[in-house]
Formats: C-alpha cells, sequence, structure tokens
C-alpha cells in the first residue's frame, strides 16, 4: 500500500484529491494500492482513516478539521510519499516541507517553484536517502518537458531550451498582436477575467518565467540562480511595436531561453509561422540538441487538473516498477 501525505490543500491540492478519487482504479492498475493517510495546509490538517470527499468538503466549508501544522505532519507521519503542493514563495517554506520528507527517505512530488532556489541540495538530499524528488509540475504545468530532458534526451546534448514559460504574458501578448490593443487595457481585462492575477508583477515582469527558467538550467546541470537570468518584462511593448513587427512578418512574445551561455527572459521578435508564435495561454518550448535535432512541446502551462493530472504522472514515474 502506497502511503501518500499532501502538503497544501489550495486549488491544486484539491485537484489532486479529485483526480485521486476519480481515477482511483486506473492508478491502483498501473501502480497499486495507495491511500492518502494525511493532509495539511495553513488551516489544520486530516489524518488517519477518512474521505478524500470529506476532506474537500471541510476545506471548501473553511477548513481542515484538526488543529495540527503541516510540518508536525511532515516530520511525525509514515508515508512513502509527499504531495507538496504549497504556493510558491522564493523562501524556505515549501523547502523545509520537503527536506524534512526527503529526510525520512520518503519521496517528493511537487508543483512548487521554490525548488528554483534549492534544486540541486534537494536532488543531493534525496540521492543521499535513496528517495526522489520529481517536479514535472513546476514548468509549464501539463506541458511535459522535465520527464522529457531527463530521460528520453538523457543521452542527448542539450544545446539550447527556449520558448513560452508564461501564459499570462503569452495571452496578453496574443489579444495585443490580434486586436491592436495597448498593454494596459489587456491587462485589466486579463484580470477581469481571472487570467491576470490581481498583482500581476510577477508574470508580466518576466519573474515567473525567469524562475521556471531556473528550474529547466539546473535539470540540464547548468549551476544557476535567479540572479543569472537577464530579464526583461513585457509592460513596455507598444500596439506601435507589433505593427512595425507585423508587417514584417514577425509578432513578438515574451522568450525565456537557456543555453551553456546565458539565461534570458525578454520580449523578442519571433516569425508569425513559427511554432513558438502560439497563442493564448499556451506554454510551448523548442529544445534543441545535438542528435534529435529540434524538439517542440506544448501545453497548457497551468489549471488546477492540468497541474494535478502532471502530478499524477509523476506518481505513476515513482512507482510504475514496483508492479513490474
Ligand atoms: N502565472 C503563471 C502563468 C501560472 O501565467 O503561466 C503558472 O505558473
Amino acid at each position: 500500500m502506497i502511503k501518500i501525505a499532501i502538503i497544501g490543500f489550495g486549488t491544486v491540492g484539491q485537484g489532486v484529491a479529485e483526480l485521486l478519487i476519480k481515477k482511483k482504479n486506473e492508478i491502483e492498475k498501473k501502480i497499486g494500492e495507495f491511500k492518502v493517510i494525511a493532509i495539511a495546509d495553513l488551516t489544520g490538517a486530516i489524518l488517519g482513516d477518512f474521505k478524500l470527499e470529506d476532506a474537500i468538503e471541510s476545506r471548501r466549508r473553511g477548513k481542515l478539521p484538526e488543529n495540527r501544522e503541516a510540518i508536525d505532519v511532515a516530520e511525525k507521519e509514515d508515508y512513502d510519499v509527499m504531495i507538496e503542493v504549497t504556493t510558491t514563495k522564493l523562501d524556505e517554506s515549501g523547502i523545509m516541507y520537503m527536506k524534512t520528507a526527503l529526510r525520512k527517505g520518503a519521496s517528493v512530488i511537487t508543483s512548487n517553484k521554490s525548488i528554483a532556489v534549492a534544486l540541486t541540495d534537494l536532488l543531493k538530499l534525496a540521492e543521499k536517502k535513496s528517495a526522489k524528488l520529481l517536479y514535472e509540475a513546476t514548468v509549464g504545468g501539463a506541458m511535459p518537458v522535465i520527464r522529457l530532458l531527463n530521460s528520453y534526451l538523457a543521452l542527448c546534448e542539450i544545446r539550447s531550451v527556449k520558448g513560452i514559460l508564461n501564459g499570462t504574458c503569452n495571452y496578453i501578448l496574443t489579444r495585443m498582436e490580434e486586436e491592436g490593443l495597448p498593454y494596459h487595457q489587456v491587462l485589466s481585462e486579463a484580470q477581469e477575467m481571472g487570467i491576470a492575477e490581481a498583482n500581476p508583477s510577477a508574470d508580466v515582469e518576466g519573474i515567473d518565467a525567469a524562475i521556471k527558467l531556473v528550474i529547466l538550467a539546473n535539470t540540464m546541470g547548468i549551476t544557476a540562480k535567479f540572479e543569472d537570468v537577464e530579464r526583461e518584462g513585457i509592460t513596455k511593448i507598444t500596439p506601435q511595436a507589433f505593427k512595425v513587427a507585423m508587417q514584417k512578418g514577425y509578432t513578438i512574445r515574451l522568450i525565456a531561453e537557456v543555453s551553456k551561455k546565458y539565461l534570458r527572459v525578454s520580449p523578442r521578435l519571433v516569425r508569425i509561422n513559427s511554432p513558438l508564435a502560439i497563442k493564448g495561454t499556451l506554454n510551448a518550448l523548442m529544445i534543441n540538441t545535438d542528435t534529435a535535432g529540434e524538439i517542440f512541446v506544448a501545453g497548457r502551462g497551468a489549471g488546477k487538473f492540468e497541474t494535478a493530472s502532471v502530478i499524477l504522472s509523476d506518481l505513476y514515474e515513482l512507482f510504475r516498477t514496483r508492479n513490474s
């Protein structure tokens, strides 16, 4: 029986719980029986013999029923894998939960981009404890990239990875391109529609894309920190810039690029017929390799079930060999 602890029970955590209910049979056929033995977040915890439905219901009504701190649950409960889906803050909070699990020899699956500041340490700790850290959900949501680099392309030299790592910016730029509207108008409409956050600065200033780029770089074996990323956001792009670009067969996209030489997030001209001229909130990446040529991937970079589906994919990856 696989014992799972879920730390963080907001949108993604609840999405994971809903998929674990909905896909229980398929999951168990592939990796064997599992049980969520604990869920904890800032509102409290639920432990022992409980139904996932009840946990979701109680969280929706306000809080989880037991008065236990997530770190205490992470330290004291007995689980094989921690699903760490707390909110990304570039500090130690999420990392503390992950380290606690790994030190006990439990594996960790996370969607928390905070790993950008500690990926190498966390991977070393996991190896030392014969555990695993899986983090496909941190970069590009449902778009596959981490396992693609680590596994499918493991024996290729990755020359560069470049593309779109922020759906909010891509949505804004797409509408500026298609409707000739100014940045601030599209931003406020995107906020009204719930696509852009009330405080959009992490997205529109390229911070979110830069964090994801750092995770990609370190996955590729390039030691990099957030400060190493040359970064410019999309706030200064005008409808006029689009007009000039379009006349020459180009559009403008916020492109994140990592190679051995540099890490950069900036608005760049992209040929209108390039796959990277992708529209809407999608994410997309072009991976340039020595022997496999160019590989293009695209997908939904965010969303409750999209992110939860990737967490399930990591769960499968972690346990798939156990039954064979
Ligand atoms: N704010 C992010 C985006 C969400 O717009 O892509 C996923 O990290």
